[in-house]
C-alpha cells in the first residue's frame, strides 16, 4: 500500500491509473488555464498566523452545511463522468462520503444515476441539476430527487455553454471512450481501470439516458450539452426551479458581487462562489479571491461557500478565515477516486480533515466553526484594485 500523504501524492497514483483522456478531461481549465492555475496560487499568497501557548485540546472540525451536521465543512462538489474515472465511480464515493459524514453531490452529468445512489446509501445526498432545454427532462429530474430523497438541490448557473478545453477535443472525450488504436493502446496500459470497467453496466449518461426525448448520441459530451444544456437560462427560469423543488436549494456558479446580491435576494439557502474550477470563464478571478468583495456585497443574507482550487486542509482553513461558511472539493476527491477508488475518496477527505485539524492546532483555534479573519495574514494588494 503506497504511504499517501498529502493530496498531491494521490494526483500521481491517479495520474497512473486512469486512462489519459479522462485525467485530461479533470486536470483541465478552459482556453489557457489561467484561472484554473489562479485558483491554486491564489490560496497560496494567504498565510495562516502562527498562535502559541493556546490549549489545543478537544479540537473540532464539525461543522453545519445549510443545518445539516458534517463532519468537516467539506463536501464533494459535483463532477460529470466520475464513474468514468473508475467503475461505479459516483456509488464509491458517494459510500466514502456517507461513511465519513460529509455530503455528497450528483451531477446531472453522472454515470451512475440518482438512482444508483439511493440504492447504494443510506444517507440523503445533494442532487446538482444542469438547466436543459427540455424542459420535461428538468422537471422529472426534480422529481426523481425527490423521490430518491435528496435533501439539497443545487443549481449551476455557471454553465449555459460549455467552456473550451482544448485537451477533450483533442482526445475525443466520450463516455465509454471509442475503441480507436491510441485509446485501446492507454486502456491496455491501465488494466485496473479496464478490468473493473469491463465488470460493470454503468459506463454512460445514465441520469440522462432514457430521460430526454430525442437524444440519440450519448456518448459524446459535447454534442450534448452544446445542443441540450438551455441558453436562455435566467433568474425566472431559477424561481420557477426553486418554486417547483420547494427544498433547500443552493446556487452554484457565482463569482461576482452582482450576482451574489440578485442570488442572496433569491430566498435560496447557499450559495457557492465558484468559478467551475476554471473549466468555464478563463481569466476569471480565483473564487477565494472573489470571495471577501462577495461577503461585502451579500453580508450574512444567505450562507456563503466556496468552491475552485481547494487541494488540502490549509486551503479550506484559509476560506473560512476569509468567511466562508463551507467549502467543496472536486479534483481532490476525484484524484483519489481514480488512484484507489472508494478508498482513495476516503484518503482524500482523511488528509484533508488532518491538516485542517493540525492548521488549527498551530494556530491557536479548537472549533472549525471559530476560524476567522484574525486567523490568516492576507496580503494588501489580494483583492487587486481592478476597475
Ligand atoms: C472533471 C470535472 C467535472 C465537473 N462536472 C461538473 C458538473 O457536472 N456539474 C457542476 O456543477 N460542476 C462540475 N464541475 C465543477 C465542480 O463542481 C467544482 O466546481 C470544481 O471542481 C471545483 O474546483 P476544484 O476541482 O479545483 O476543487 C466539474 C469539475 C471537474 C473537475
Amino acid at each position: 500500500m503506497p504511504v499517501i500523504t498529502c493530496i498531491d501524492d494521490l494526483k500521481r497514483l491517479y495520474k497512473r491509473r486512469v486512462p489519459k483522456m479522462f485525467y485530461d478531461y479533470a486536470e483541465a481549465g478552459s482556453y489557457t488555464e489561467q484561472t484554473f492555475r489562479e485558483n491554486t496560487s491564489d490560496f497560496d499568497k494567504i498565510r495562516p498566523r502562527q498562535r502559541v501557548a493556546v490549549d489545543m485540546t478537544g479540537r473540532t472540525t464539525e461543522s453545519v452545511m445549510i443545518g445539516q451536521k458534517v463532519a468537516m465543512p467539506v463536501a464533494l462538489a459535483p463532477v460529470g463522468m466520475t464513474g468514468m474515472q473508475c467503475a461505479d465511480g459516483e456509488i464509491k464515493a458517494a459510500r466514502a462520503a456517507e461513511a465519513f459524514g460529509v455530503p455528497f453531490t450528483l451531477s446531472t452529468m453522472s454515470i451512475c444515476s440518482i438512482e444508483d445512489i439511493a440504492e447504494h446509501t443510506k444517507a440523503p445526498f445533494w442532487f446538482q441539476l444542469y438547466v436543459m432545454k427540455d424542459e420535461d427532462f428538468v422537471d422529472s429530474a426534480i422529481e426523481r430527487a425527490r423521490k430518491a430523497g435528496c435533501s439539497a438541490l443545487m443549481l449551476t448557473l455557471d454553465l449555459q455553454i460549455l467552456g473550451q478545453r482544448h485537451k477533450d477535443l483533442k482526445n475525443g472525450l466520450s463516455a465509454p471512450p471509442k475503441l480507436t488504436l491510441p485509446n485501446i493502446l492507454n486502456m491496455m496500459t491501465k488494466p485496473r481501470w479496464s478490468l473493473q470497467m469491463l465488470g460493470t453496466q454503468r459506463r454512460t449518461f445514465r441520469n440522462i439516458a432514457g430521460h430526454v426525448k430525442g437524444v440519440d448520441d450519448m456518448s459524446s459530451l459535447m454534442s450534448w450539452t452544446n445542443s441540450q444544456f438551455d441558453p436562455k437560462l435566467d433568474w425566472s427560469k431559477v424561481a420557477r426551479i426553486r418554486d417547483q423543488w420547494g427544498g433547500k436549494l443552493i446556487l452554484k456558479g457565482i463569482n461576482d458581487p452582482e450576482d451574489a446580491r440578485i442570488a442572496a435576494d433569491f430566498g435560496a439557502d447557499a450559495l457557492i462562489v465558484s468559478n467551475h474550477g476554471g473549466r468555464q470563464l478563463d481569466g476569471a478571478l480565483s473564487s477565494i479571491r472573489m470571495l471577501p468583495p462577495i461577503l461585502r456585497a451579500v453580508g450574512d443574507k444567505i450562507e456563503v461557500h466556496l468552491d475552485s482550487g481547494i487541494r488540502s486542509g490549509q486551503d479550506v482553513f484559509k476560506a473560512l478565515a476569509l468567511g466562508a461558511k463551507s467549502t467543496y472539493i472536486g479534483r481532490s476527491f476525484i484524484y483519489g477516486l481514480g488512484a484507489m477508488g472508494q478508498e482513495g475518496v476516503t484518503r482524500a477527505l482523511d488528509v484533508i480533515q488532518k491538516e485542517l485539524d493540525i492548521t488549527m492546532a498551530l494556530s491557536g483555534v479548537q472549533k472549525a466553526t471559530d476560524i476567522a479573519r484574525q486567523h490568516v495574514l492576507v496580503p494588501h494588494d489580494f483583492e487587486g484594485n481592478w476597475v
